[in-house]
């Protein structure tokens, strides 16, 4: 098998049921695999929350390893909008074309550098640094923290042979704590400043709020795009034909990277948590409980997308699934929108 074949795990299970069941650390998870119960309940926050205590939507479950609520991936509307609007225009930024001619620059020193050196281990030798020099420009931050980013590795929370690592969680929490009291101090043009500065109903956002964005973004932005570029790029050392009609047909490869973050799903399943007893694919669950947002099973519903487990580069999108597709294709200049 190809290092870039990815087999569906899911398909039995969505086809027969509908759901599959996990336990994680004692805190079940109810997995919706269908494209339409996916879709149906990222809308339907109302039973199914993201409010809930910081930390227990995310699977493996965070609560054991942090207090700070992620803002705004963790609320509801209607404040998630509320929210939402603050961040919204910074995570615009890279829409501009100054801004994308700095991020192609730096992305081509990258390339480069991997050229010259001949043989690169992609993961931590390519991608890393890639991420991570690239959140200096969204976070509008020094080039030289970026070094500071890679040092930690991969994932923020996750170590050799330890799924949640408190430890080097704190690493991250302790940093940013640092930098928004930096900020605080001597306030720049940087994301932390641009955030102690912004009003939210009335008032200044708190430290806690600040520092909820923050992490959310280092976070969220990281294994993500890792997991994308790797796999994106062990697609293409395998399928030389297909840089080759990139060369041939630039136009297409907008909608090849869609394809490639539908095949490779580099965000397993997001949970909520479950705000009075109800049911999934006729299947009781309880309130208080969680269920799970499989966008990797939904990304390859047949009953949704023709030959699902084929990567077609210039698939077309279909209106009807778009709206999941937006959000499990969401990118630093469009995350989906909740509310
Ligand atoms: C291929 C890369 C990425 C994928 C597949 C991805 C996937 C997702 C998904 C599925 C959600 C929705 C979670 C939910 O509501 O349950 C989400 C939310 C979010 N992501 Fe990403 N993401 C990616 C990259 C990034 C990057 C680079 C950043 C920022 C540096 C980021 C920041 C966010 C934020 C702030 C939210 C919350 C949006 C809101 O609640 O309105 N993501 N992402």
């Amino acid at each position: 098998m190809k290092k870039s074949e990815l087999p569906d795990p899911f398909g039995a299970a969505r086809s027969e049921k509908g759901y599959g069941e996990i336990n994680d650390q004692n805190d079940p998870v109810t997995m919706l695999l269908r494209h339409k119960d996916v879709r149906k309940s990222a809308y339907n926050y109302q039973t199914f929350t993201s409010a809930a205590v910081p930390g227990r939507i995310v699977v493996p479950s965070e609560v054991n390893i942090r207090n700070t609520r992620q803002i705004p991936f963790e609320v509801d509307p209607p404040v998630h909008g509320a929210y939402r609007a603050i961040v919204e225009p910074w995570f615009k930024r890279p829409l501009q074309p100054e801004y994308q001619e700095k991020l192609t620059a730096q992305i081509s020193a990258n390339v480069a550098e991997a050229l010259q050196k001949g043989t690169v281990e992609v993961i931590e030798g390519f991608a890393l640094p890639l991420q991570s020099r690239a959140l200096t420009l969204l976070l509008h931050t020094p080039f030289a923290e970026s070094e500071t980013w890679i040092s930690w590795g991969t994932h923020v929370f996750r170590s050799e042979g330890e799924a949640l690592d408190g430890d080097k969680a704190n690493i991250l929490y302790e940093y940013i704590d640092r930098q928004i009291d930096r900020a605080i101090e001597k306030p720049g043009d940087d994301m932390y400043s641009v955030l102690l500065a912004s009003e939210f109903e009335g008032r200044k956002l708190t430290k806690e709020e600040v520092k909820g964005v923050m992490v959310l973004t280092f976070a969220g932005g990281r294994d993500t795009v890792i997991n994308a570029v790797t796999n994106s790029i062990a697609y293409l050392a395998e399928h030389p034909e297909a840089l080759e009609r990139f060369r041939k047909e630039p136009e297409i490869i907008g909608k090849a990277m869609e394809e490639f973050i539908r095949y490779f799903s580099p965000l397993t399943q997001m949970g909520r948590v479950v705000t009075e007893d109800t049911q999934v694919c006729e299947h009781a669950v309880k309130a208080d409980s969680r269920i799970s947002l499989c966008w990797a099973s939904a990304n390859r519903d047949a009953g949704v997308f023709e030959n699902p487990n084929e990567i077609v580069l210039d698939r077309k999108m279909n209106p009807m699934w778009a709206s999941v597709s937006a959000i499990t294709t969401a990118w630093v200049q469009r995350m989906p929108a909740r509310s």
